[in-house]
């Protein structure tokens, strides 16, 4: 069963760029390059992570119908991206269906879930529990998979410090739902030790990485999102470091390797196809050029 999922993940997936349901997002809906990039990842069948949900309802620091939070996300140049978006979601609850609704479409949706580690470890377990459940409910046959993240640097969480409580819960998950293929999300910030504790533990797969903290990236720059902890930097400016931190990664694990961050162009998916990847993850260049993204997927999933 678990290995029949792994060769449904496709060579190029798309990472949280189509929303929380993987349908797209409003109001990128409305231009016709994302348009396009919607239609080749159904066409081909593209792998797509949901962007993160909680068990509940969050607020995050941005608020998609308030513009004065729209701040919270910022081109950078380079094809960047700063983002303190902060998990705001509706919950599970109304992820799931809409993602089911997606998955009637044809997408081939993976959800993301984001543990509330914050809340305590014992809650946050029973959280991703019950929203594993949910999930069952909702897709039923069609939940084989789930992405957990646990490397949002844009939380009150410190990414690194969760190593402890994010074993524990993939422990949890994984000893009451043997068949469930799992993924962890991984950050910059984590050690490597934790991705072969992960290995040991029975994770089928890691994702590397998530967005990285800004002041890794720009580290004798102040960042414009300070007041809310510097935010995550994605896209171009974070390509040389997530490449150098997946090089090594690639070194510590024998898992199946879903390598992003950084890919501005098909040269940068055929770099970590080159370093091992098993598969590559595209977020921003889905969201600041959407034709480029949707020529990548074709080729490479078509
Ligand atoms: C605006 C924005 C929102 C994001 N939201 C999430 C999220 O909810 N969950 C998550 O795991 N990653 C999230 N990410 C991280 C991306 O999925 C991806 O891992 C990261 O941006 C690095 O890849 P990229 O350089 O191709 O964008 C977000 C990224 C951006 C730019």
């Amino acid at each position: 069963m678990i290995p029949s999922v792994q060769r449904q993940i496709s060579p190029v997936a798309i990472s949280t760029a189509l929303g929380h349901d993987g349908r797209g997002i409003f109001p990128y809906t409305l231009l016709p390059g994302y348009r396009r990039l919607l239609a080749a990842v159904r066409d081909t069948g593209a792998t797509v992570f949901t962007k993160s949900a909680t068990r509940d309802k969050r607020r995050g620091n941005f608020i998609p119908a308030n513009p004065l939070t729209w701040k919270y996300i910022r081109r950078l140049p380079d094809l960047g991206m700063l983002n303190a978006y902060g998990l705001t979601n509706d919950g599970v609850e109304a992820c799931a269906p809409d993602i089911r609704r997606a998955c009637d479409l044809g997408f081939k949706i993976i959800p993301n879930l984001y543990p509330e580690f914050v809340k305590g470890t014992a809650i946050a377990i029973q959280e991703t529990l019950a929203a594993v459940e949910t999930y069952r409910q909702h897709l039923g046959p069609l939940f084989r998979a789930l992405e957990l993240n646990y490397s949002c640097p844009n939380s009150e969480e410190a990414i690194a410090k969760n190593v402890v409580q994010a074993l524990q819960c993939t422990r949890k998950v994984r000893s009451l739902y043997p068949k469930l293929f799992l993924i962890a999300k991984l950050s910059i910030c984590h050690p490597y030790e934790f991705a072969q504790e992960l290995q040991r533990i029975g994770v089928n797969a890691l994702h590397a990485v998530n967005t990285i903290p800004y002041n890794i990236v720009f580290p004798l720059q102040r960042s414009p999102l300070n007041e809310v902890g510097g935010g995550g930097v994605s896209g171009g400016p974070a390509g040389p470091l997530a490449l150098r931190y997946n090089r090594e990664l690639r070194q510590k694990v024998d898992l199946f390797l879903i390598m992003g961050c950084g890919v501005t162009g098909a040269d940068d998916v055929k770099r970590y196809f080159d370093l091992g990847a098993d598969a590559v993850s595209l977020c921003t260049l889905a969201l600041r050029k959407p034709q480029a993204a949707a020529r990548i997927v074709l080729k490479f999933n078509g």
